[in-house]
């Protein structure tokens, strides 16, 4: 019997409870569940790609049939690819329900083949969204609870201006070590 893969794809910027939620719901219900990043140039994320995926990995380890990868172009091209039957989506409240019934009819109509699976969070995380817990963290305010202790550490990592001044002082000297070693190379 063939297997049952579903893809899990989103930002992720930065993963959340709520999505671990999902993923942990997803694996219960599918052979193989791919949590796919999406690959955007346009946006400007919090999180590269990469250190997204790190994370999620690192969050999804204990999982043996949870992989996570990244994707560009259509989602039902990227389903396809990797022999999906299924989109998994989280559904939290009422205002979710437009965009992503939108989208998963679009899909459909690309691809109608392709079943688009609907999953709700735990209640307690209803209100949880990436977009609300980078805001949250970048003006100060506490992610405890709302974000696995991995992501909270990321994120003071990359918000806490002591350590931003850090980062900014060893690039500005690597530069200027580099620069320094052009001139010698040329005197
Ligand atoms: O976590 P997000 O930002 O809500 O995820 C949105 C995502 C990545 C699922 C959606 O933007 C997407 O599928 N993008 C890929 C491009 C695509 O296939 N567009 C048509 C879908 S209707």
């Amino acid at each position: 019997m063939s297997k049952n893969i579903a893809i899990y794809p989103g930002s992720f910027d930065p993963p959340t409870n709520g999505h671990l939620d999902l993923i942990e719901r997803g694996s219960k219900i599918f052979d193989e569940l791919v949590v796919a990043i999406l690959r955007n140039p346009d946006k400007d994320p919090l999180f590269s790609v990469s250190e997204r995926v790190a994370m999620l990995e690192a969050l999804t380890g204990d999982y043996s049939n949870v992989r996570v990868d990244t994707f560009d172009g259509l989602t039902v091209e990227y389903a396809t690819k990797v022999g999906a039957s299924s989109v998994l989506r989280g559904i939290r409240a009422l205002s979710d329900y437009e965009y992503e019934l939108q989208m998963a009819l679009m899909n459909r109509k690309l691809r109608p083949e392709l079943e688009t699976v609907f999953m709700m969070p735990a209640e307690k995380y209803s209100y949880l969204s990436s977009r609300l817990v980078r805001e949250v963290a970048q003006l100060g305010g506490s992610v405890k609870g709302l974000v696995p202790e991995l992501v909270e550490q990321n994120l003071r990592g990359k918000l806490d201006p002591a350590y931003k001044l850090a980062e900014f002082k060893s690039s500005h000297e690597e530069k200027s070590e580099t620069r320094k070693s052009r001139q010698r190379k040329k005197a």
